[in-house]
């Protein structure tokens, strides 16, 4: 039996891959605690909801079930708050409800859900609670991808396991040791490579799935080590050079999708996906035809209730980002003492007044009238979550565009300085250019609706 997507290519028959891709639930269990004095504190400066954690993945988990046609889920880690134990009891509750409903779910574990000790908040004070070893979470999510695995890296926990007829997911986890995050070292890289030549020499098609963004989701988060896995060059082209064209990535909580070609043309799609419970709040469905088209659809997380002081779901989770980000600043503009203390304050005071008109004026540059009123911490905001969502708009031609570029030419002698301390392994950085392109979407697609062309080979 073949679904309406079935399509007939040489002769063929073929269907396409669909699968829902979901990322960084950090899902927490309400009922260990989390109110009170320290539980408010907690929140001010973190940006993604945990109260309500537990009901906003619940709805999206109910779209999920709804959705008859596509069986397949995938979530590349960061599946608990910070590893609390019951926080992982009742997301694994979850999924095996979704388990029951048909659902075929591939895992992958990271940083957040293993930890010496959990956090609650209880009447006022934090509270250690029970966390979670990291090779207790082979146990625990055994049904969601290790139980399919064809192979198994016993020191990190990645697998590949067949998703549909003929295709697999390898589940490289670069997160599965504290002090080194984000890397994937040669010997994971030898099983890999012997895993993608034995999918080759079977005529299996390989997706891979990765906590950490492979290509950074904006130009400047290559200079930011958290932001991408290790010489992600280097494993952006062993991936596209042993056959892999697609990698499913979070950890970023950013919606983003890159491509890198490799020195040998082939390419590799690095899919960034947001977390479920903070702005911008997206989970995506993906359709791939076997001619190697591949649809990418973005959903809004909503359908769980909204508190009474926001009128849409969308202003819900940016106010905790914005009140965040702003309670971030404060912080470390907060303290010190002596003349640093003074110096900190009049910081924050220009920082939370100074408007872009006055900024242009003590540079000597022409903005648009537009934005003279307009406050550089707003201005810095609106940047910010811009990026985090997608489909950032200050592209050539905006007033914001022609801003940014006029002052950085101001401080071109300072930038030509620094560039070639952020260069490595021969790899020039332009911070001007890289600044442009990441206030600016320039790719060519959009970073939450994309149709994009992989080689496909993909033969269900
Ligand atoms: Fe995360
Ligand atoms: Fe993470």
């Amino acid at each position: 039996m073949h679904s309406a997507n079935t399509a007939r290519i040489n002769g063929n028959c073929m269907e396409n891959l669909k699968f829902y891709l979901l990322t960084d639930t950090h899902y927490f269990e309400e009922s260990l605690g989390a109110s009170g004095k320290a539980y408010e504190e907690y929140m001010k400066t973190e940006a993604f909801y945990m109260k309500e954690s537990s009901e906003i993945n619940k709805a999206v988990f109910k779209e999920l079930k709804e959705d008859k046609e596509t069986e397949l889920i995938i979530i590349p880690g960061d599946l608990s708050k910070d590893g609390e134990y019951e926080s992982h009891k009742s997301l694994i509750k979850e999924l095996n409800a979704l388990k029951d409903a048909g659902k075929k779910i591939f895992v992958l574990t990271a940083g957040h859900d293993y930890n010496e000790f959990g956090r609650s908040y209880n009447n006022d004070e934090f509270v250690q609670v029970k966390g979670t070893e990291l090779k207790e979470l082979y146990n625990l999510y055994y049904e969601f991808g290790f139980k399919d695995a064809l192979s198994l890296d016993e020191e990190t926990y990645s697998y590949i396991a067949e998703i549909a007829p003929q295709t697999r997911i390898l589940a490289l986890n670069c997160d599965s040791k504290k002090e080194c995050k984000g890397l994937i070292d040669e010997r994971l890289l030898s099983w890999a490579k012997e895993q993608l030549e034995k999918a080759r020499e079977e005529g299996a098609y390989v997706i891979a799935m990765c906590h950490y963004p492979i290509i950074p989701s904006v130009p400047v988060f290559d200079l930011v080590g958290d932001a991408h896995v290790k010489n992600w060059r280097e494993i952006a082209s062993f991936l596209a050079d042993n056959g892999v064209e697609l990698v499913l990535t979070g950890h970023m909580h950013i919606q983003s999708i890159n491509e890198f070609v490799t020195e040998a043309g082939n390419k590799l799609v690095d899919i960034c996906t947001a977390t479920t419970v903070g702005t911008p709040a997206k989970y995506r469905k993906i359709e791939i035809a076997s001619n190697g088209r591949m649809d990418v659809k973005s959903i809004d997380v909503t359908g769980f209730a909204l508190p009474d002081n926001f009128n849409s779901y969308e202003e819900f989770f940016d106010w905790r980002f914005d009140y965040s980000i702003k309670n971030k600043i404060r912080k470390i503009l907060d303290g010190g003492n002596g003349v640093g203390k003074v110096l900190k304050k009049i910081g924050l005071r220009v920082l939370n007044s100074i408007k872009l008109g006055t900024i242009s004026r003590i540079l000597f540059i022409r903005i648009d009238k537009s934005l003279k009123e307009k406050k550089l911490i707003d201005f810095a905001g609106e940047i910010g979550t811009a990026i985090f969502k997608g489909d950032q708009p200050f592209v050539e031609g905006t007033s914001e565009f022609m801003a940014v570029k006029k002052a950085l030419e101001r401080f071109d002698f300072i930038l030509k300085k620094v560039e070639p301390k952020f260069s490595k392994n021969g790899v020039e950085v332009d911070l001007t250019t890289m600044i442009l392109n990441t206030i600016g979407n320039n790719k060519g697609y959009s970073d939450n609706n994309a149709l994009i062309n992989l080689k496909g080979n993909i033969n269900l």
